[in-house]
C-alpha cells in the first residue's frame, strides 16, 4: 500500500494504512461479495482461486494450511476443526462402504472408536492389530484393505511405528497408509517422507501448544487428496478462523517448544529410570527402549537433530491409592489434565483417562496399570519439573 493511497478520516472515510501490519489480520466473514454470477459459479466450482464461503475455505484457514504444509512438505493440507475432524475427514475422503482397514491397537481411544464402530456403521470392517509387530500387519491386509493406520508415537507406552515398514506392506496390497503424527510433531517426524500417504495432526496438543484451540490437520499429496476439499465442505469439517489465526501464533514457536521439550524429557527419562519408587519408565531415548535405533532412524530426518518427543511414561510401584497420591502431590505444580502438548508440564493417568474403556485385561496387554502415569513436558526448566516429581515420589515411599 502506497502512501498515496491513504485518505484522511477526518471526513469518516476510512484511513488506508501505508504500512504493512506485521501480525496477520482475522478474516470473520463467513461469505464473500461476488463481482457477477459467473464469478460466482467459478469460485464455486474451483476453477478461480478465491473464497465465496467460509466452510469452503478462508484466509486464515488458507494461511494455516499453508504452514502444514511446508512442514510436512507435503502438496496439500486441510484444517479441520479438531483432531478427530481430520482423522473423519481421511475416512470420509478414502474410504466406502465394503472397504476394510487394518489399525492400531494402540490408537487414541476415540479414533479406534471412529475406525471400528463408526466405520462399521458405514460398511467399513476393520482388523485391530499390533501395528509395531509387521508380520500381524501382514496377516491382517486382504484385498478390500484400503487404508493402514498407526501413530507415529504411540499413546502411552510411546512405541514407535516403523513407518517405512507399514508403508511397504500397505502399498505392496494397493492401500494406503495413514499416520497420527500428534505424539511427535512435524519437528520431530514427518510420515510422508518415510512413505505415508496421508499425515494427521491433533492441532490441539503441541501444534499449537497453549491449549486454547481445538483444531487438526490433514496432510498428502495429489495422489489421496482429489476427494478431500469437497469431502470436508459437505460434511461441515472447517475450522474457524478465530483458532486457525491462534493457531498460526502457536505454531510461530512450535521448532523452539518441541526441541525444548523434547530435551527435558529425555533428561527426565534418564534420571527417573531406575528410580525405586518406580517400576518402570518409557522413553523412545533411552538406551533400553527396545526402538531406539527406529526411533533416532525417523526422528532425525529433519534439521532437529535426534529428538525423541516430549511425552515420558512411567508406572508407580503401587496401585490407584499410590497414583492418587502422587498426582496430589504434584498439583498445582503439574496439574492433572487428560491431554498433552501444553506450554506446561501437565500429567494424565491413562487407566481412568484416555483408556478408561478398555477392560483390565486389554489395558494390561498394552502395558497399562493403575500407577501408569503419562508426563507431557513443558519447557520449563529441567531441574524445576524435576523438583515437582521428585517431591511426588516421596510422598508415595
Ligand atoms: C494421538 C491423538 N490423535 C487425535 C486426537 C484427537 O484430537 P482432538 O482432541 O483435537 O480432536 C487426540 C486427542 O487427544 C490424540 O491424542
Amino acid at each position: 500500500m502506497t502512501s498515496e493511497k491513504k485518505t484522511s478520516n477526518v471526513s469518516g472515510q476510512r484511513r488506508m494504512p501505508a504500512t504493512t501490519a506485521l501480525a496477520p489480520p482475522i478474516y470473520p466473514a463467513t461469505v464473500y461479495a461476488c463481482d457477477s454470477p459467473q464469478q460466482a459459479a467459478d469460485l464455486l466450482a474451483g476453477n478461480t482461486d478465491g473464497f465465496i464461503y467460509s466452510r469452503d475455505g478462508h484466509p486464515n484457514s488458507d494461511m494455516l494450511a499453508e504452514q502444514c504444509k511446508d512442514w510436512h512438505r507435503a502438496e496439500h493440507a486441510a484444517i479441520a476443526g479438531s483432531g478427530m475432524a481430520a482423522l473423519a475427514l481421511a475416512l470420509l475422503s478414502q474410504l466406502q462402504q465394503a472397504d476394510h482397514v487394518v489399525i492400531s491397537h494402540q490408537l487414541y481411544g476415540k479414533t479406534l472408536h471412529l475406525f471400528t464402530t463408526e466405520a462399521a456403521r458405514l460398511g467399513i470392517e476393520s482388523t485391530v492389530v499390533d501395528t509395531c509387530d509387521l508380520s500381524a500387519v501382514r496377516r491382517a491386509m486382504c484385498e478390500e484393505t484400503k487404508l493402514v493406520i498407526a501413530e507415529t508415537i504411540a499413546n502411552p507406552m510411546l512405541q514407535i511405528a516403523d513407518i517405512a515398514g507399514l508403508s511397504e506392506i500397505a502399498h505392496a496390497h494397493s492401500a494406503r497408509l495413514l499416520i497420527d503424527n500428534t505424539f511427535a510433531s512435524p519437528v520431530l517426524c514427518r510420515p510422508l517422507d518415510w512413505g505415508a500417504d496421508l499425515v494427521i495432526e491433533s492441532m490441539t496438543k503441541i501444534m499449537n501448544g497453549h491449549s486454547d484451540v481445538i483444531l487438526g490437520c490433514l496432510c498428502g499429496n495429489d495422489a489421496v487428496w482429489e476427494r478431500v476439499p469437497q469431502t470436508a465442505s459437505t460434511w461441515g469439517l472447517f475450522a474457524s478462523p478465530h483458532s486457525c489465526w491462534l493457531a498460526m501464533r502457536g505454531m510461530a514457536t512450535l521448532d523452539l517448544r518441541v526441541k525444548r521439550a523434547a530435551s527435558t524429557a529425555k533428561q527426565l527419562a534418564e534420571r527417573m529410570a531406575g528410580h525405586p519408587a518406580l517400576l518402570e519408565t518409557h522413553y523412545p531415548g533411552l538406551n533400553v527402549a527396545s526402538d531406539r535405533a527406529l526411533a533416532e532412524k525417523q526422528m532425525a530426518t529433519n534439521e532437529a537433530g535426534l529428538g525423541f518427543g516430549n511425552m515420558l511414561t512411567f508406572r508407580l510401584a503401587g496401585g490407584q491409592q499410590i497414583a492418587e497420591k502422587f498426582i496430589y502431590a504434584l498439583s498445582p505444580s503439574i496439574p492433572f489434565c487428560p491431554s498433552l502438548g501444553d506450554l506446561k508440564t501437565t500429567l494424565s493417568h491413562p487407566e481412568s483417562t484416555s483408556h478408561r474403556e478398555l477392560t483390565d485385561g486389554q489395558r494390561e496387554e498394552l502395558g497399562i496399570f493403575a500407577g501408569t502415569i503419562r508426563l507431557s513436558v513443558g519447557i520449563e526448566e529441567p531441574d524445576e519439573i524435576f523438583e515437582h516429581l521428585e517431591r511426588g515420589l516421596q510422598a508415595i515411599e
